[in-house]
């Protein structure tokens, strides 16, 4: 990379370079032990003569800003340090815009591991299948390294893939046309709410509920309200008339791992077409199932192309990968497309070939069986610990995903907190 000096101000050639150069060291944009480039070529560079560069450099040696070690080159010395700058400096004085309330949050990777990991959603990182994915990445690593921009539509391989994939394991009915890959369920949201909401919006999510989705949501100057969830799933006769977008998690309620039922779930596509509404169902962790079949996703049931179903393989796979997808409607498509485009391009066309293989050769499959194995039997050990805590603790029933949720006993019985902050609550906080 080529080192930017100014040339500017009073002086003479040496005079001006010296300085250039002193103030990058003193700006930390120059730091100890950093290789300056030979005097030759910065001398070319610059436009001066190699004479020039070389007092310049001579003199902040002699000052002890640079070192020069014989057969290696010119080096910033090791004492040479930033000057701590007094005074605001620049960064302090742009501000987000005033309704700009989401403050970063740590991720469970910045955190320390407990020795005992009970936090919620993490995969398995050990079972991940390392030699299966570092061949198939190696078989894929020339893709989309033409230089060209592909399409935002992304890999057309992994879009049929996933399309085969819902077919099977869900019983959802598409081609690859009517997938969108997304970098994962959070940015399929973000997708959706900023091609379909508008500020000012009216946005149910479940309460309690899945904070990400609803700080998202937020962000982009909607109401977002907390809808009562019971036994059986978000409750739709707690939905005010002017819902725009409903966000739902199904099959494993997050957090507290219901599945909502099936006479609930018509009553929610009733309700939605009752009020010209849409749906986005997101489907994060279902994958892993212990007991009963799964009930069909709200997709199918739905007739009138109102559900967006969202998948993502962070919970299957690792988060890190960041691969995710919609199967949207028809009417949606085209426009989640361009927004895509708008914002990120296409995503990593390298690991969508990837895993478009992964999902070809079967490996999928076979992974989440093994998983669902090894989790089936933490699971079982996590319940009979439960279990000999009864008197403190209910576990909620669930035959799904990656966590189990127990709620702590009271004199009132057990009940959950609501943890979704809406600015149109009105109803008390339950007292347990
Ligand atoms: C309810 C819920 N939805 C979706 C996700 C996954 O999000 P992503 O695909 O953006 O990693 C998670 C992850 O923890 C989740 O808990």
């Amino acid at each position: 990379m080529d080192l930017l000096v100014e040339l500017t101000g009073p002086g003479d050639l040496v005079t001006r370079l010296y300085r250039g150069l002193l103030g990058a060291i003193r700006d930390g944009r120059l730091n100890a032990g950093d290789r300056l480039p030979a005097s030759r070529e910065l001398a070319v560079r610059l436009e001066v003569s190699r004479n020039t560069v070389a007092a310049a450099y001579e003199r902040l040696t002699a000052e002890g800003f640079l070192i020069g070690h014989v057969g290696k080159g010119t080096f910033v010395a090791p004492g040479a340090t930033a000057r701590r700058s007094s005074g605001p400096t620049k960064a302090t004085v742009l501000r987000p815009r005033p309704d700009w309330t989401y403050r970063l949050q740590p991720t469970s990777g910045e955190q320390s591991r407990p020795e005992f990991d009970f936090r919620v959603g993490i995969p398995d990182g050990e079972l991940f299948p390392l030699d299966i994915w570092r061949r198939l990445t190696a078989a894929t690593i020339g893709h989309g390294q033409d230089g060209r921009y592909p399409s935002s539509a992304g890999s057309a391989g992994l879009r049929a893939e996933i399309a085969r994939y819902l077919g099977y394991s869900r019983g959802i009915t598409a081609t690859g046309d009517d997938v969108v890959l997304t970098n994962g369920t959070q940015h399929g949201l973000d997708l959706v709410a900023r091609v379909f909401l508008r500020a000012g919006d009216v946005v149910a999510v479940e309460d309690p509920g899945y904070r990400p989705a609803a700080d998202l949501l937020e962000s982009y100057g909607v109401k977002v309200l907390g809808i009562e969830v019971d036994e059986a799933g978000l409750r739709p006769d707690a939905l005010p008339d002017n819902v725009k977008l409903i966000y739902t998690t199904p099959t494993h309620q997050f957090p507290l791992g219901v599945t909502m039922s099936l006479p609930r779930r018509r009553e929610l596509l009733d309700w939605a077409a009752r009020h010209d509404s849409a749906i986005f169902e997101d489907d994060y962790d279902s994958e892993f199932r212990f007991a009963d079949r799964p009930l069909q996703p709200l997709h199918i049931l739905d007739s009138d192309g109102r559900v967006i179903y969202a998948g993502t393989f962070s919970k299957t796979l690792v988060p890190t990968l960041r691969a995710g997808f919609l199967v949207a409607p028809a009417s949606l498509r085209p426009s989640l497309i361009a927004a895509r485009q708008l914002g990120d391009g296409h995503g990593q066309i390298q690991v969508q070939s990837a895993l478009s293989l992964f999902l070809a050769e079967g490996h999928l499959g076979r992974h989440i069986r093994r998983a669902t194995a090894v989790y089936a039997e933490k699971r079982s050990a996590i319940l009979a610990a439960l279990r000999e805590l009864s008197d403190v603790l209910t576990v909620i029933d669930s035959s799904a995903g990656l966590h189990i949720c127990a709620l702590v006993n009271s004199t009132r019985g057990s009940c959950w907190k609501r943890s979704i902050r809406t600015a149109s609550r009105t109803a008390p906080e339950p007292d347990c």
